[in-house]
């Protein structure tokens, strides 16, 4: 898949074009030629929530996602509410139980909220099923077609880490709202009377530009391996052990993408030290494997977290000391704004040969301390901030201590 055919149809709808995606989420030339599971992108990150209703408000008021299609008791669903958000050309699924008996409720006894599925847009999911099944993927789904009046989407689906899936989704013979069985719906709320005059951005983030999966200790090269096996995705960074180790605790991470760099996605370990790690607690209070981070991509991350901030959102607190540090300063060199604009809202600076990005993190989202965001604004670094770990780390240990769990 060249970079000129990965466009998927939300990123179009959302008027994206390729030089955008590629300074979003650093997109690179590959041959498509011995790919054995292209991928065009991102269709969607499915969640399972305690309540839909009150979460598709939340990602409406805070996040300014748009909401777009729903299913549910009133269209046929007995089981589920299910609300369809966009922004930019990513999109959300909330879904949450309506009947006791739904398998939903199991599911969020056991994990809390969180991302059920990381559905991607495939050229041929047959080719894909196929090739996935060969090696040795559980297949889920078996390929078949799915048709209402705007056509036909042709869906399958693979097990990945935990609980997760992957449900493969050919979606070039349909025009409807999100799959057979949603209808259109428009949402009474209105971001920005709500917002006020105050100058919000149109979108606070327009693309997503990786999810991270955190696996058990000594399993991340399984799924590295499965990634690179069944799916075809090549390895971008890899950090471990200094890299990203702190006093006190420490994770191993690879990075594997799609042949394009569309779809990355770092995995995690533990790795021992003298306390906790934060994949611990992730493992411990998920139950098991499962999506800990998804990184949202941002043109402007200040005013994102100008925005974000006055909603209530709590990102992670950065020292002050990262940014008076002589040493860090000289490697952050020059950026798009001055280093105290940054400090005044604690974004975080990393720079490669190719050149920075711009970071942040939310604390995690839910009651659990499990799933969070992160906001990233590229300028032509391919990296996920690996200079910032240590900086990073740190803080989210002085979180875990007031939890109790470090
Ligand atoms: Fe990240």
């Amino acid at each position: 898949m060249a970079i000129e055919h990965t466009l998927t149809s939300e990123e179009a709808l959302a008027g994206l074009d390729v030089d955008q995606l590629k300074q979003l989420v650093g997109l690179v030339e590959y041959d498509e030629a011995n790919d054995p599971f292209p991928v065009t992108g991102w269709d969607a990150v499915v969640w399972v929530v305690g309540n839909a209703a009150q979460a598709a408000h939340y990602y409406q008021s805070v996040y300014g996602m748009e909401l777009v299609a729903y299913s549910g008791p009133e269209t046929g669903n007995r089981d589920h509410a299910a609300y369809v958000l966009r922004s930019g050309g990513v999109r959300f699924v909330l879904k949450g139980a309506v009947a006791p008996d739904s398998p939903l409720v199991a599911h969020h006894a056991a994990h809390g909220d969180g991302v059920v599925d990381i559905a991607l847009e495939v050229p041929d999911v047959d080719r894909c099923i196929s090739h996935a099944r060969e090696q040795g993927a559980t297949v889920l789904e078996e390929p078949r077609d799915v048709t209402d009046e705007h056509g036909t989407v042709r869906v399958g689906a693979i097990a990945t880490y935990g609980d997760t899936r992957h449900t493969l989704v050919d979606r070039s013979r349909y025009d409807g709202p999100y799959l057979p069985g949603y209808v259109e719906r428009r949402s009474g709320f209105d971001r920005l009377n709500h917002r006020g005059a105050a100058g919000a951005p149109k979108r606070i983030f327009q693309a997503l530009d990786h999810v991270v999966g955190n696996v058990e200790l000594g399993r991340m090269d399984t799924w590295v391996d499965f990634y690179h096996r069944v799916m075809g995705f090549t390895n971008m960074a890899e950090f471990i052990g200094d890299d990203i180790a702190t006093d006190y605790s420490a994770l191993m991470s690879k990075v594997v993408a799609s042949g394009n760099h569309r779809v990355k996605f770092p995995l995690n370990e533990p790795a021992a030290g003298k306390k906790k790690s934060q994949i611990d607690e992730y493992l411990e209070f998920y139950g098991g494997p499962g999506a800990q981070h998804l990184a949202l991509a941002t043109n402007d991350i200040l005013a994102a977290v100008d925005v974000l901030r006055a909603e209530g959102v709590e990102f992670l607190v950065t020292p002050d000391s990262y940014y008076t540090d002589p040493e860090l300063r000289a490697r952050i060199g020059e950026v798009r704004v001055p280093i105290e604009e940054l400090q005044a809202r604690g974004i975080l600076v990393d720079r490669d040969e190719d050149g920075y990005l711009l970071q942040i993190f939310t604390k995690p989202i839910g009651d659990r301390p499990t799933v969070f965001f992160e906001l990233i604004e590229r300028h032509g670094s391919l990296g996920f901030g690996k200079g910032n770990f240590k900086a990073l780390f740190e803080a989210i240990e002085r979180e875990q201590e007031r939890r109790g769990n470090f």
